[in-house]
């Protein structure tokens, strides 16, 4: 028999990445267990301030939030995409317990290890909350949700997430989101504002390094899972922020002329001295522009929750 060669999507996704002109990897790769690990040393320091913003958004606001979530009806369901560790979801979690409204929780993730972990920490910490988590695609497991209870969904994507996202996926995101919610469903997602480019090039060009190792982790992430040979020593990280259009692009730059060989893709891939390779987008918004975004895919933005230097919004979207 002819022996068959299963490439996984990642070995895809960086075939097609790498033979690009320009270079690309995506973003989505950085969060091995160790990205993970290198991305909670990113949001602990003080210039990475998304996500003290929204840490302090939801402990200011969590009465208004939360009553707004519950509005008119009995109970809800809290879906949370892309929940990670959960952090800031549990000044909300608490503050819902402690009101003694009806919710069930519900966290979406893409790594089984990060919800095995959130559910745990839940027991400890808020041991009566109903909470079940799923390991998986969003919008899959929101589409099985949608036959099952018929209550209101509140679906969160915090921490600017979707500041990752293309325009097209932005728009194909919110087509999708919009067509899982039913009217009177509501939706808080997290966007990163424009402000003082100094303030933005500081969280992601960070003298501590993280985010350089961050980047450099994809390469040995590579070199692990795809039997490749990057020097990680060969490449340096590079980030641009551009205030006319919101975005934040990072890259690693080839120092010198070299190939390096991914073993399971079966090929090489040439550098020339000082070529790129585009690794993420962290797009900056407005307000102007969520408003728009509300508009064109079908909800009305109920509330915008911000920290006290305006760096960041929690926008509160309801379905019409
Ligand atoms: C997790 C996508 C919100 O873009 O700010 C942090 C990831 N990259 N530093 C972001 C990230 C470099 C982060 N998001």
């Amino acid at each position: 028999m002819e022996q068959q060669t299963l490439i996984s999507e990642i070995g895809t996704d960086t075939l097609n990445g790498l033979s690009a002109s320009p270079k690309y990897l995506l973003s989505k790769y950085f969060y091995d267990d160790q990205g993970s690990s290198i991305f909670q040393d990113i949001m602990q320091m003080p210039e990475y301030y998304l996500t003290d913003c929204e840490f302090e958004i939801f402990s200011t606001h969590r009465k208004q939030i939360t009553n707004a979530f519950k509005d008119g009806v009995q109970g809800f369901d809290l879906i949370e995409l892309g929940s990670g560790d959960g952090l800031k979801t549990k000044v909300l979690l608490q503050f819902l317990m402690e009101s003694s409204v009806s919710f069930r929780y519900i966290p979406i993730d893409i790594s089984h290890k990060a919800n095995v972990e959130l559910v745990n920490s839940l027991k400890k910490e808020l041991p009566l909350l109903n909470v079940s988590a799923q390991t998986g695609d969003y919008f899959q497991e929101v589409k099985k949700l949608n036959g099952h209870s018929g209550l209101r969904k509140v679906i969160l994507f915090l921490g600017s997430n979707i500041g990752n996202f293309s325009e097209e996926e932005i728009d194909l995101f919110f087509s999708q989101l919009s067509g899982l919610c039913h009217q009177g469903d509501r939706v808080l997602i997290g966007f990163d504002l424009k402000k003082s480019p100094d303030v933005i090039m500081n969280a992601y060009n960070d003298s501590h390094g993280h985010t350089e190792k961050f980047n450099l982790n994809h390469l040995l992430r590579l070199n692990k899972e795809l039997n490749a040979n990057f020097n990680p020593a060969n490449f340096e990280h590079h980030t641009e922020y551009n205030p006319e259009t919101g975005k934040v692009k990072s890259y690693l730059v080839s120092k010198t002329k070299q190939t390096v060989s991914v073993g399971d893709l079966d090929t090489d891939f040439h550098f020339n001295p000082w070529e790129t390779i585009f690794m993420e987008l962290s797009q900056k918004f407005d307000y102007q522009g969520i408003e728009t975004l509300a508009q064109n895919h079908g909800f009305k933005v109920v509330e915008n929750f911000t920290d006290n230097r305006n760096y960041f919004v929690d926008s509160l979207w309801q379905k019409i």
